[in-house]
């Protein structure tokens, strides 16, 4: 798919990798509806965009909630009169042991509130914008994108009961999208990014910065720009349905 004019639809847009694939979807002439749970934390990417010419709405929405989602869409069709691509990138992250013991105690176990928020968030939001893209890109015959975001720690990964749950199962969506909807001429994808260097890591003290790019074969963090044109790939190469491509420097767990 040529990027240029069409309407592509990102998630958790407000900053991260979801900016960044803003900012290099806008650089391709895509018109973007950006997706955040408050429209007013996506001003500044919105106008970085606008900057590169690009026709760049915003919508504050939670995708966790079903008929926020279903406004969402509908909002979007009729602003925009199309809808070519969905990147499912909102996520959240509430690590914690399943179990933790000390000298033969519990300490702490991983709370069903942090397990659901995870699942809401990560999960059922991208099952919801999934199911909300697809049926109006078949009602309006696009031969859409549906790109979901998941990581390397969907092999699972210490802490992260939860997250690594929704990782597979976006993984899994993505595959079942591709073989459900090819008949519409629509694609489904996955990119599992692996440390990246967000904003969230820019905070981090050198020290804990150091520890955890040593442990990555290309002894570096990905940059989020790493991340938005392996997502451009996707939409560029027609042949490109039901795989994942890892972006991760070699660190795949
Ligand atoms: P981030 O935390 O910087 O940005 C996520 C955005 O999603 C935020 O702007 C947040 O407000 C928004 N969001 C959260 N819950 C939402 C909801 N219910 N509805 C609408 N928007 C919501 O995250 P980052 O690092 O940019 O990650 C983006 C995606 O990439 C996530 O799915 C994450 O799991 C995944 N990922 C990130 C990696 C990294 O190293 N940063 C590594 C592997 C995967």
């Amino acid at each position: 798919m040529e990027l240029k004019d069409k309407v592509i639809v990102i998630t958790g847009a407000a900053r991260g990798l979801g900016a960044a694939m803003a900012r290099r979807f806008a650089s391709q002439g895509a018109s973007l509806a950006l997706v955040d749970l408050d429209a007013s934390s996506m001003q500044s990417i919105a106008s970085e965009c606008g900057e590169l010419a690009a026709n760049v709405k915003t919508y504050g929405a939670n995708v966790a909630e079903e008929q926020d989602v279903v406004d969402l869409f509908n909002t979007i069709r009729s602003d925009f009169g199309a809808l070519d691509g969905l990147v499912n990138n909102a996520g959240i992250t509430r690590d914690a042991l399943l179990v933790k013991f000390k000298d033969g105690e519990l300490v702490s176990k991983m709370s069903l509130e942090n397990w659901q928020a995870v699942m809401n968030v990560n999960l059922t939001g991208v099952f919801l914008c999934g199911r909300e893209a697809a049926q109006h890109m078949v009602e309006l015959g696009s031969k859409g994108v549906i790109v979901n975001i998941s990581s390397i720690s969907r092999a699972g990964n210490m802490g992260q009961t939860n997250y690594s749950a929704t990782k597979a199962g976006v993984h899994a969506m993505a595959v079942t999208w591709a073989k459900e909807l090819a008949r519409y001429g629509i694609r489904a994808a996955a990119v599992a990014p692996g440390f990246i260097n967000t904003e969230m890591v820019a905070g981090m003290k050198p020290e804990a910065r150091e520890k955890l790019t040593a442990g990555i074969p290309v002894r570096r963090m990905g940059e989020p720009d790493e991340i938005a044109s392996a997502v451009e790939f996707i939409f560029a190469n027609d042949y490109i349905s039901g795989r994942i491509i890892e972006v991760d420097g070699a660190l795949r767990l």
